[in-house]
């Protein structure tokens, strides 16, 4: 495991995008793994800024994103969804058809729609840059505490913790309670995995997944056992 300590979230933010930007020049169909929260938001404007400048091309990129929540229409501003438009595939010229994301509008077969995904990976060849994000409780995706390392993707119940989490970003609005998530599983079969985290309120989440035991109370801790992941912190979230 590569960690990688910026000076700031702008740094560490460049520095994701790069290894994005270097992975797409090499191979202009790789399938790419993606995440939402406020964490990579630095890196997806890098990305689209660095997709302007340089002329970019995306149109034979895959991508699929970790996870959605289960209940929201893909319209409403909290969806993972609309995180996506927003934030990246509105600015960039990633084929529409290339997109995945899992579905959690109401209405929907999970488990029909679970193993469509897995199959939709599957058929890409495999995920061969997956970047992630990391909950304070040790979580990738919505894998909570205690999801096991074979677990593919389905619909799981949030934590108490990351609901709290989110009501920062829900306001007012209610939180779901599930997301369909890709598994610990799904991810460890990524080729090479990415984890960013910046902030003290991580440090502690970081710490247990990079050096504490390897354990599936601590879902990050997974990382550890991947021959290929590179940590990108900034000095907000290191330790000592
Ligand atoms: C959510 C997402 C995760 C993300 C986490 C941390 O729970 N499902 O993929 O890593 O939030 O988000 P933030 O980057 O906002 O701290």
């Amino acid at each position: 495991m590569r960690v990688l300590v910026t000076p700031d979230y702008r740094t560490l933010s460049r520095t994701a995008a790069e290894l994005v930007i270097k992975a797409v020049r090499a191979k202009p169909d790789l399938t790419l793994g993606l995440p939402t929260g406020s964490t990579p938001l630095g890196m997806y404007e890098e990305i689209v800024r660095e997709y302007r400048d340089e002329h970019l091309d995306f149109s034979n990129m895959r991508t699929f994103n970790l996870d959605e929540y289960v209940g929201l229409l893909h319209d409403a501003p909290k969806s993972y969804h609309s995180y996506m438009r927003r934030h990246f595939f509105q600015h960039v010229n990633v084929s529409p058809g290339n997109i995945n994301i899992p579905e959690g509008k109401p209405g929907v077969d999970f488990d029909a729609e679970a193993e469509r995904y897995e199959k939709a990976i599957r058929e890409a060849g495999g995920i061969d840059l997956l970047i992630v994000g990391i909950g304070t409780n040790g979580h990738i995706a919505f894998n909570e505490p205690g999801a096991p390392f074979d677990s593919r993707t389905r619909v799981v119940d949030l934590a108490p913790e990351t609901i709290l989490n989110a009501q920062r970003h829900f306001g007012n609005e209610h939180v779901p309670r599930k997301a369909i998530t890709m598994g610990m599983g799904t991810i460890r079969e990524a080729r090479r995995i990415v984890l960013l985290a910046s902030g003290a309120h991580k440090a502690n989440a970081v710490e247990r997944a990079l050096r504490g035991p390897v354990s599936e109370s601590v879902p990050a801790s997974a990382l550890q056992l991947h021959p290929r992941v590179i940590v990108i912190l900034d000095e907000t979230v290191k330790k000592n």
